[in-house]
């Protein structure tokens, strides 16, 4: 029987191979079996009990192969307790050939969703089989996959009465789809223009963003229009995305991806859980937001530890996780945004409301998310409170779908100047890269240079400047960088500069 393992997001084939021989019975799983693969005779066998078959008394071997390959998970249940039916003749063993086969086994035979089916999809497509039985619950992803005919698996007991011949195998009626997610639209933010600006300019260059703001004033809702705003995922990046969704576990009665991902994981989070990993490695949030947006919301409330983790895999859009002699990479390309208020109370710098923190507290509380993570933001953003008669009344703000349309004609304009060695987006851009492209015009120099003096900014801070001023003169159409889109860019480093 053909089945597979999921290494990191790809699929390896597997052989389940079952032996019976005359001897002391018994059941053995050899092949580097762990966990749950273990226990798996307790399930097989109790599921081909239910279906009232009574094995003869041999010695059963199940070998997975290869067998250097760590095996885990339930998916070889129904691998194995079919390769067990067809040594015990119960089932014609070429009723199997060219079919790849995956699913968990309930004690009473019924077949449960296991995670990592669309890997499992593509490499069955790879390997040219026939054909792939699934649980049925992971029918949609595998569907993903054209060119391989996806067979549904609800019950042990049909799967063996469809490979004894004749019964076909019958997908029952699809769960009702889930209700559509209420698009949420840039419009329904009130006022907040500078914070819209700088959503689209993030937006546009692919830069990551902090927001900072009073509590209510808005923070999480311009966040989570962001997906709205960014360019429609293409074919290849769905696919990406969805096959990290689906080694997660996440893709049960779903297929493809049609939205990018939007991921907010609470700051009690660990490191295992935001970057991926423990003892069997999964993916984390920052995988899961793969070609989406990972938002930090109350980003000093993070541990430290757990936002550090995080540095090299936004640097290298890749997460590499170590373990027991083997290495699997998940990918990890996301907008980063974060949100947090000014001070412990809230209300440093409110015109309406005073603050109550002393300046010591003040430092503190800055200090928690300084260095290494604000290096990897290009954007500081000021969201303030709204005045309530805006909040009520207020003329309806600009539509996602126009801030998306103008975003997609500056990605145009950097994908135009990408190469083997230029980023297709502002936010990546590099050393000699970035120098050449984001250059700006003298006075943009002038200007530049001052604001080093004048501001203390470092120079991770100036090649910041220079991607963003690129990134809104790419959102102007123009193609030098200039002095007023130095200008405002150099507006977007307000946590470079000293407090109070
Ligand atoms: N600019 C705005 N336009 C319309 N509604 C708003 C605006 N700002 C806030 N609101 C309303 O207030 C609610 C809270 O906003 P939101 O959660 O975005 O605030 P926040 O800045 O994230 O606050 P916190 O710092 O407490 O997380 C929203 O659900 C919305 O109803
Ligand atoms: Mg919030
Ligand atoms: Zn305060």
């Amino acid at each position: 029987m053909r089945s597979g393992a999921v290494l990191g997001v790809n699929a390896v084939p597997v052989d389940v191979e079952v032996d019976a021989t005359v001897g002391m019975p018994g059941f053995y799983i050899v092949g580097l079996a762990a966990g749950p693969v273990r226990e798996a005779e307790v399930r097989v066998l109790a599921a081909i009990r239910n279906l009232g078959v009574k094995l003869p008394s041999k010695r059963v071997t199940v070998n997975l192969a290869p067998g250097d390959l760590r095996k885990e998970g339930t998916g070889f249940d129904l691998p194995m307790a079919m390769g067990v039916l067809a040594s015990a003749e119960e089932i014609p063993a070429q009723a199997l050939e060219g079919v790849h086969l995956v699913g968990e086994l309930a004690l009473s035979g019924e077949v449960k969703p296991v995670r990592g089916v669309l890997p499992l999809a593509i490499e069955a497509r790879r390997a040219g089989a026939r054909a792939l039985l699934v649980p049925e619950a992971n029918v949609l992803e595998a569907s993903v996959v054209e060119g391989v005919q996806v067979l549904p698996a609800r019950h042990l007991g049909e799967v063996v009465a469809w490979a004894r011949g004749g019964q076909p195998l019958l997908r029952s009626l699809p769960p009702p789809p889930p209700p559509p997610a209420s698009p949420l639209d840039l419009a329904d933010v009130s006022g907040q223009e500078g914070a819209k600006r700088a959503l689209e300019i993030a937006a546009a260059g692919a830069h990551n963003l902090l927001f900072f703001g009073p509590p209510g004033s808005g923070k999480t809702m311009l966040a989570r229009r962001l997906p709205g705003v960014l360019p429609p995922l293409a074919f290849e990046e769905a696919l990406e995305a969805t096959v990290v969704h689906s080694v997660a576990g996440l893709t049960r009665h779903r297929g493809l991806l049609t939205e990018r991902p939007f991921r907010a994981p609470h700051h009690s989070i660990s490191d295992a859980g935001l970057v991926g990993g423990s003892t069997v490695p999964r993916p984390g949030e920052i995988s899961l937001a793969h070609h989406g947006v990972l938002f930090l919301d109350e980003l000093p409330e993070f541990r430290r530890h757990v936002l550090e983790a995080m540095r090299q895999p936004l640097e290298d859009g890749e997460v590499c996780i170590a373990r027991a002699g083997r290495s699997v990479t998940y990918p990890s390309q996301v907008m980063l945004v974060a949100a947090m208020n000014p001070c412990p109370c809230g209300h440093h710098g409110n015109r309406t409301r005073a603050c109550h923190c002393t300046a010591h507290e003040l430092v503190q509380y800055r200090r928690r998310i300084s260095g290494p993570l604000l290096d990897r933001v290009d954007l500081h953003v000021d969201v303030p409170a709204v005045p309530p008669a805006l909040l009520s009344g207020g003329a309806p703000g600009v539509p996602s779908a126009e801030v998306r349309a103008r975003v997609a004609r500056a990605r145009e304009r950097q994908a135009a100047r990408a190469g083997p060695r230029t980023a297709p987006v502002n936010a990546r851009l590099r050393g000699e890269a970035l120098r050449r492209i984001c250059g700006p015009d003298a006075a943009g120099r002038r200007l530049l240079d001052d604001a080093v003096a004048r501001l203390g900014l470092s120079a991770r801070a100036h090649d910041k400047v220079l991607r963003v001023a690129r990134t809104i003169a790419d959102l102007e159409g123009d193609g030098a960088v200039k002095a007023a889109h130095v200008a405002e860019a150099i507006q977007y480093r307000a946590l470079d500069r000293p407090l109070l």
